[in-house]
């Protein structure tokens, strides 16, 4: 087989088979094919698309190229919960304790953050003593004994697709709906999950700016699930502002502590319970979303879902305490309110600058590998849609900068627009596609 062949034959809008795209997969990992073909190619597929087929091919070809993580030795259902991506999305920590104490194993394999949107591991080390790289043999015995367990990507899994997005990143080919499905789910597989949840993110401070795309991009998602056996139901959800009121690292841990105790931001909450409903469906706990959710309620009304979250951070070497008392997650030397000055209802806020805000203040990457500041970032005190009067108070802003403050706060305020006349609430959940 030749690269140029299977460039000119996407190039010309033919169909590769199977054995044609785990050739190029594979001849590419190992460095026999040269990155001038891959991204030839890889910017055919952006021009000419691929089949359901080939999507599912080029997916396990990708997840193939590394380790398979085999779980099947724990027990039930192995669900797994994949976000396409947002600012203030606290999700996964308040879902993962709900989950396993709904009785769904949760095995997840999380990323750090890097630009805008963080990511769950960092979060996690907040928190003294958290120890987010677990070898095979922990995470499984943890998995069996509180189901639940949670550690960062390894290197070894799906390592085409590492290559491959690094590629993407600096050709230009990164908005492509086969490509980025097929690299979302070659991950999921590669890491075990028996079946799927994704939240697909819709709006401003998403990938997808539109519910059109959303839906193509879900259903591709799906798709795959169906052909290579992995079930797969995607939700989405609106990313036209920030899901939650915190950003920055402590301050999520804290916020998906209130969730899990029955307190803080609605939003917040309902998309959790959406996606966790889903996720019992999945894992065969739960027959219907009501059902589901009666269930959810539940366990956060009698503190069993709290209760679960201590548990597994008390497994994974941190201190547990901090569930009782906050004031031992880091703090931030310095803080400054970001007062309104014009009255009137809030029309958008900038999930994509807000987050730049955090990231500023020290709670995110501007490149790979950097050093973050844990106790930085903000809270939100506004949301689309609420009438404010002048002298509200917007956000609260943390850093252990203080030099950090003032851009942060110019930043802050560039991010929300008040009007005058009333504003619609946009929808949470834009749908679902199973
Ligand atoms: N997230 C991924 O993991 N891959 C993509 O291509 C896009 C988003
Ligand atoms: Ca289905």
């Amino acid at each position: 087989m030749h690269a140029t062949n299977l460039i000119i034959k996407k190039r010309d809008g033919l169909e590769l088979t199977n054995t044609e795209i785990a050739w190029l997969i594979n001849a590419y990992t190992h460095g026999e094919i040269p990155d001038y073909q891959m991204s030839a190619w890889l910017m055919a597929v952006f021009f000419q698309g691929m089949s359901a087929r080939e999507t599912a091919a080029l997916t396990m070809s990708m997840a193939e190229s590394g380790d398979m993580v085999d779980l099947s030795q724990v027990p039930g259902i192995k669900v797994d919960k994949h976000s396409t991506g947002g600012v203030a999305d606290t999700t996964t920590l308040v879902i993962a304790p709900l989950v396993a104490a709904a009785g769904v194993p949760v095995a997840k394999m999380s990323g750090r953050g890097l630009g805008f949107t963080g990511g769950t591991i960092d979060k996690l080390e907040s928190i003294p003593g958290f120890k987010a790289t677990l070898d095979r043999e922990k995470f499984i015995a943890n998995l069996k004994k509180y189901n639940i367990a949670i550690t960062g990507q390894s290197t070894a899994i799906a390592p085409a697709d590492g290559k491959i997005y690094a590629l993407r990143d600096v050709t230009a080919t990164i908005e492509s709906i086969p490509l980025i499905a097929s690299s979302i789910m070659s991950k999921k597989i590669a890491a075990g999950a028996d079946k799927i949840i994704l939240d697909v993110k819709v709006g401003s401070g998403a990938f997808m700016k539109n519910k059109a795309d959303a839906i193509k991009l879900a259903k591709t998602m799906v798709r795959i699930g169906e052909l290579v056996g992995r079930e797969t139901v995607a939700v989405l959800t609106s990313m036209e502002e920030p899901l939650g009121t915190a950003i920055g690292n402590s301050l999520e841990i804290k916020e998906a502590i209130e969730i899990l105790s029955g307190r803080g931001e609605a939003a917040l909450r309902e998309v959790c319970l959406i996606l966790a409903s889903q996720m019992l469906i999945l894992g065969g706990k739960a027959q219907t979303p009501e059902s589901g959710l009666t269930k959810l309620v539940s366990l956060i009304d009698n503190g069993q879902a709290l209760a679960k979250f201590t548990e597994f951070v008390a497994a994974q070497g941190g201190n547990a305490a901090v569930v009782n008392n906050i004031n031992l997650l880091p703090q931030a030397k310095f803080s400054v309110e970001v007062i309104n000055d014009c009255e009137g209802y809030v029309r958008t806020i900038d999930a994509a600058k807000v987050g730049y805000a955090a990231m500023h203040l020290g709670a995110g990457r501007e490149y790979k590998g950097q050093t973050i500041d844990l106790a930085a970032g903000l809270v939100m005190n506004c949301r689309i849609g609420q009438y404010i009067s002048q002298n509200h108070l917007l956000a609260t802003l943390y850093s252990n900068d203080e030099t950090k403050l003032e851009l942060a706060g110019l930043l802050l305020k560039q991010a929300i627009t008040i009007d005058r006349g009333p504003v619609d609430i946009p929808p949470l959940i834009l749908g679902f596609v199973d």
